[in-house]
């Protein structure tokens, strides 16, 4: 039966959506799926027999993507599953940014032992001093599931917003609020008194926030980073913020450099932290890699084209292969000059890679599968009856 290994602490609530004789552990050797949140796997050895690995949560970085790809190995995420943990954090850091409440708190703790506090705090409180947030202009940059909410709420709390997603999808465009308006980056950066960043790590990602970045943005603009924190060079950051170009800088990704800066509050990757987002990430993780071992079905892959339909016949056959011209035809007429009728197909592709999901009116012999996996093209073939 398979076998889970879970690279981290999953909530249990994942259990309950596996069938019964799946077994979990924190230690398998040749595990048939992985669940992790944040546990770096660049260095972890993907096992023959490995078909799946479930990201806990949104981001993928902590995962060799190419290397899982030419295995076979799908890779899942969950993405929404803990966008309004995500967005609660990002609305407290809007607060954080606008008011001096952290140096504040800081400071009354070093009342303690005062005489006449209240009188003490009067006297002092003149240093902390900040801005509303109504009324000022918030870029949000990425209109994911959590760009999208963050840019509602801002909305309803008096901000100006602008958003930029040149990736944006119908489903985040449905649901933006029709007060948030849409620019381009280099307009988003220059006329936002706050930006908060919602967008994958890539090399294209890498460092967007760099001098130049920098050095368009309004002086004492506020910048939010719950994303990762490699997409902000730090030490731009300590740049803009010893010029007061930036008058704070909020990430969930402390590093030794920013840690202790004045204006540069760093939060320990809090954002996906609460029971709620845990329990829905797990649980969307683990139906995404149940549906995959079960069925072959594949629902939110980072790497796989999604490619997931009811299962129609009692035998089906999934054949994961190159994007390459010939594969389909030659997988059917295999399956066709056994006398087999194909009761459904589905062949959708993602970059170069591509997935089909054939159910058949007949179990499929052991030597045509032999046969369907010979194809260079063929990455991996699972039979299903
Ligand atoms: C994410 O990418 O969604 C977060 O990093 C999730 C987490 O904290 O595990």
């Amino acid at each position: 039966m398979p076998q889970i290994l879970k690279l981290n602490a999953i909530s249990p609530v994942a259990d309950k959506e596996f069938p019964a004789g799946y077994t979990f552990t924190t230690e398998a050797k040749n595990p048939d799926g992985i669940m992790l949140r944040s546990f770096n796997m660049h260095e972890y050895p993907l096992n023959d027999e490995l078909l799946a690995v479930a990201r806990a949560g949104a981001g993928t970085n902590n995962i060799p993507i190419p290397a899982c790809t030419e295995k076979g190995i799908v890779v899942f995420n969950t993405p929404g599953a803990n966008a309004n943990a995500v967005k609660e954090l990002v609305i407290c850091e809007l607060f954080l940014g606008g008011r001096k409440i952290v140096d504040a708190i800081d400071w009354v703790k070093t009342l303690k032992g005062t005489e006449g506090v209240g009188k003490a705090v009067e006297k002092g409180k003149s240093k902390f001093v900040g801005h509303e947030i109504s009324g000022k202009t918030l870029g949000v940059i990425g209109l994911g599931a959590i760009g999208v909410m963050v840019a509602n709420t801002a909305v309803d709390l008096g901000m100006n917003v602008l958003g930029y997603d040149p990736y944006l999808s119908v489903a985040g465009a449905l649901h933006l609020d029709n007060r948030v308006k849409t620019a381009d980056l280099d307009t988003l950066i220059k006329s936002s008194d706050f930006i908060t960043v919602h967008v994958p790590l890539t090399p294209d990602t890498e460092k967007m926030f760099n001098a130049d970045a920098f050095a368009k943005m309004k002086d004492g603009a506020v910048l939010i980073n719950n994303s990762r924190g490699e997409l902000v060079d730090a030490n731009a950051v300590l740049a803009a913020i010893e010029s007061g170009k930036l008058e704070r800088y909020i990430t969930d990704f402390p590093s030794d450099e920013l840690i202790g800066v004045p204006n540069v509050i760093c939060v320990p990757h809090l954002g996906a932290s609460t029971p709620e987002a845990e329990d829905n990430c797990a649980q969307m993780a683990a139906k995404e890699l149940v549906d995959y071992i079960e069925n072959g079905n594949i629902t939110h892959s980072v790497n796989f084209p999604d490619v997931c339909a009811p299962r129609t016949t009692a035998s089906r056959i999934a054949v994961m292969h190159d994007n390459v011209e010939g594969v389909i035809s030659k997988v059917t007429s295999l399956i066709s000059a056994n006398g087999i009728n194909i009761a459904n197909i589905i062949d959708k592709s993602k970059k170069d890679k591509a997935y089909m999901l054939v159910d058949l009116d007949a179990k499929i012999p052991e030597n045509v599968v032999k046969e369907i996996e010979s194809n260079p093209a063929v990455i991996r073939v699972r039979v299903f009856q």
